[in-house]
């Protein structure tokens, strides 16, 4: 299957993680993007690899029953938005069938949650961007795993906060926009770093370099403290570890009731503004599993909010070490949460729940959020 074939009509199978529809031509799996279960399609065939290859829908021939027409023009080519030609209840099905698969296989828990959906919805939310030059000057948004830049619609980016939905300016080189109050900033992206973003969180004001970690959806930061501290339910005087911990975000909000905090984040910059936003609270540059065992030997609570590649088998152990009486795992990557709670829970831990929240729309992102506990013993 040379790149660049034609294939079809090909009926589109179930949903696999990452956005991608299961087909299967002449024996052989074929990952393909913007398919949709029930479709009947051409493909083009865009990586062969030795054991499946990749392609894109060329042309839908006959649509499955959930398709929809997208609301931004260049969906589809823009790498961005890789669900939008789903019914927006349908996506959240559809990343609930991922979650509940991975759970299920990796980690062997039975889940029958839905996927929140979270205001505004499914367009407006986003308030990060990073805009390129389009070749006439405009601002554009790179193509799926691809240097080539595809210019905005007039509309702007449909899911972007409608501040930043696109630039007021001719773009040179890469324009990074964030969403704040009073008014949004507009920054060339190789001098951000030097910029300092405010933001409105959880009853506090969050200082960050404009290219800095926060949360991308509008929500997310109210909407994560929120869970998380339902779920830990701190005491004031308990000791709690932000691990992975940004700007301090959760740091913040366990502070606030009245727990002893110490952090640790990778980014220098990140901890040099946690340090500033949240003074009550300890926190210590470096990797997680490296800094750990320089912290205190005993916490109660303890937050893992990692990158996409999970927390891992080693700092699991760590933290089983710890004895905590809860921890809440924030993730966005589900198949990452899935392979560590697999860990967690052979450490020792019961997964009391996981939530899955629809943080990402138009994408087959989704952010989960996991209750770790330790049965008691009975002694
Ligand atoms: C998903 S973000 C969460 C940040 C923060 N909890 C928040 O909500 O704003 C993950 C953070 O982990 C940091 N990070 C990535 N790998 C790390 C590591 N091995 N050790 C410590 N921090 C790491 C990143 O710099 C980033 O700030």
């Amino acid at each position: 299957m040379p790149v660049g074939d034609l294939l079809g009509p090909v009926t589109v199978g179930d949903i696999a993680h990452g956005g991608h529809w299961i087909c299967r031509v002449d024996g052989r799996v074929i990952f393909v993007r913007h398919g949709l279960s029930g479709d009947d399609v051409m493909i083009q065939i865009t990586e062969e690899a030795k054991s499946f290859a990749r392609a894109d829908v060329a042309q839908v021939l006959t649509p499955g029953p959930h398709r929809v027409s997208a609301p931004c023009r260049i969906a589809g080519a823009c790498g961005g938005c890789d669900f939008q030609h789903v019914a927006p209840d349908h996506q959240r099905e559809l990343k609930r069938q991922v979650v509940a698969g991975l759970l299920a296989h990796t980690a062997g828990i039975d889940w029958s949650g839905e996927v929140e959906p979270v205001p505004p919805g499914p367009l407006g939310w986003r308030t990060r961007m990073r805009y390129q030059a389009a070749p006439d000057g405009r601002p554009g948004l790179r193509r799926h795993r691809s240097t080539e830049v595809v210019a905005l619609p007039d509309a702007g980016c449909l899911i972007a906060d409608p501040s930043i939905a696109s630039v007021p300016r001719p773009v040179m080189a890469e324009v990074l926009a964030v969403a704040q109050e009073p008014s949004p900033v507009f920054l060339d992206a190789a001098s951000a770093g030097r910029r300092v973003v405010r933001q409105q969180a959880a009853g506090r004001e969050w200082q960050l370099a404009a290219d800095g970690f926060w949360q991308s959806h509008a929500q997310a930061p109210d909407l994560l403290v929120r869970v998380v501290v339902e779920a830990l339910a701190p005491q004031p005087g308990e000791v709690c570890f932000d691990l992975f911990c940004g700007v301090g975000l959760f740091a913040g909000a366990m502070v606030d009731r009245g727990c002893r905090v110490w952090g640790i984040e990778g980014n220098r910059h990140a901890v040099e503004f946690a340090r500033r936003n949240v003074p009550q609270a300890q926190f210590i540059a470096g990797a997680v599993d490296r800094r750990l065992p320089g912290l205190p030997s005993r916490a109660d609570l303890v937050v893992l909010d990692p990158p996409r590649s999970g927390a891992g088998k080693a700092v699991l152990e760590r933290v089983a070490g710890l004895q905590p009486r809860a921890v809440a795992y924030v993730a966005c990557d589900p198949a990452s949460l899935a392979r560590d709670l697999g860990h967690a829970q052979r450490l020792g831990f019961e997964v009391t729940w996981v939530r899955a929240l629809d943080l990402f729309p138009m994408t087959h992102h989704v952010e989960c959020v996991a209750l770790l506990t330790r049965p008691a013993t009975g002694t």
